[in-house]
């Protein structure tokens, strides 16, 4: 197939275009960076229609990772998340319409479903609510139940579940998967919009505000510093190494030809933080990691999902140790 891979040159976008190629696809990487990727590259921005035309010309499907990620760090990125993700992708959309390509794979995040759910005894799943700043500074970093404040077992949510962006960030990656089925509806484009979790792996972006949790306890450690834990360690993530990760992309885009479906994909197993930092530290030979109690005021407490309809779907599993995944992501040198 021919496959336009945009942002193919970043820390996903490499380890897709290299499945990609390895199964023997066309593929084409639009990207601001230039790096050996065994791909024919253009260099260029997904804000420019002109270049986007000439790229998505004659592709058979289009598969869009090009963003600016994190959090959001502060109020003044959000023109920056609007105008990259959210402009980039519409301008990405209009060059597909016009050059006649209908097949859309997106990168999203689960960063749409906010706090995600929690079972009360009393009320059963609810939403937990903003974590005021008095809790955390308290150490209460559990949100309860918003109608009695009890504390909430964990639920896995699933794709129906409600979606509450909370950041900038998150905004502009449920404003992509909203242009983009409107786009769909109106062109009778088909649009798999992977949710991506907490994706770790080699080559992940370091040493910047932007850098997932494992980057940056990984550089501490390489530093010869303990990893610094925030909150108490108990926040739960689904982390995914970013082979498995790009393995359900390419899935997606040999797969997934009709209409918009959203896609959760995270490993099935919710960790702790404080697991993270204890398994990178065995595998770095220490130091231990210290819990600081510290916290980041845009943190959700937990963010695990149900991923069970990917696997359904396209047959993808994931394939790679949490354990063996750590000890490789710390023997790199990237
Ligand atoms: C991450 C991604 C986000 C993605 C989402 C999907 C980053 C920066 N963010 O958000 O793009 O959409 O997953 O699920 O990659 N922490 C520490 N010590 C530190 C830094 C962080 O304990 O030095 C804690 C944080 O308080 C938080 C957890 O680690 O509880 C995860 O933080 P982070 O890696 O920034 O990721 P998410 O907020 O989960």
């Amino acid at each position: 197939m021919r496959v336009v891979v945009t942002g193919g040159a970043g820390f996903i976008g490499r380890h897709v275009v290299a499945q990609l190629v390895g199964r023997g696809h066309d593929v084409h990487v639009l990207d601001t960076r230039s790096i050996e990727l065994g791909a024919r590259l253009t260099l260029g921005d997904v804000r420019d229609p002109e270049v986007l035309r000439r790229v998505v010309h004659a592709a058979d499907v289009v598969c869009h990772l090009a963003a600016k990620v994190g959090l959001g760090v502060d109020v003044q990125d959000t023109p920056d998340y609007a105008d990259i993700n959210v402009r980039g992708t519409a301008t990405v959309l209009a060059a597909m319409a016009d050059q006649h390509v209908r097949r859309l794979v997106l990168a999203s995040s689960m960063v749409v479903y906010g706090e995600g759910l929690g079972r009360c005894v009393e009320h059963g799943a609810v939403a937990p609510g903003v974590r005021a700043e008095a809790d955390l500074r308290a150490g209460r970093f559990d949100p309860g139940c918003p109608q009695c404040g009890s504390p909430l077992a964990s639920i896995l949510i699933d794709e129906d579940g409600q979606l509450d962006p909370r950041n900038a960030y998150a905004a502009s990656k449920l404003a992509q998967e909203h242009f983009a089925s409107s786009w769909a509806r109106a062109v009778d484009g088909s649009v798999a919009a992977l949710r991506f979790h907490n994706v770790y792996g080699p080559g992940m972006p370091k040493d910047t505000p932007y850098a997932g949790v494992a980057a940056i306890f990984r550089s501490a450690l390489v530093r010869g510093e303990p990893p610094r834990v925030f909150e108490d360690g108990l926040q739960r993530r689904d982390f995914i190494h970013v082979r498995d990760v790009a393995a359900a992309t390419v899935a997606a885009i040999e797969q997934h030809e009709s209409g918009m479906v959203a896609l959760n994909v995270g490993s099935g197993t919710a960790r702790t933080i404080g697991a993270m930092a204890d398994a990178l530290a065995q595998a770095a030979g220490g130091p231990a990691p210290r819990v600081t109690g510290e916290y980041r005021l845009g943190d959700v407490r937990h963010i695990t999902a149900d991923s069970s309809r990917v696997r359904a779907l396209f047959g993808w599993r994931p394939q790679v140790d949490f354990a063996a995944g750590v000890g490789e992501l710390m023997l790199t040198s990237e």
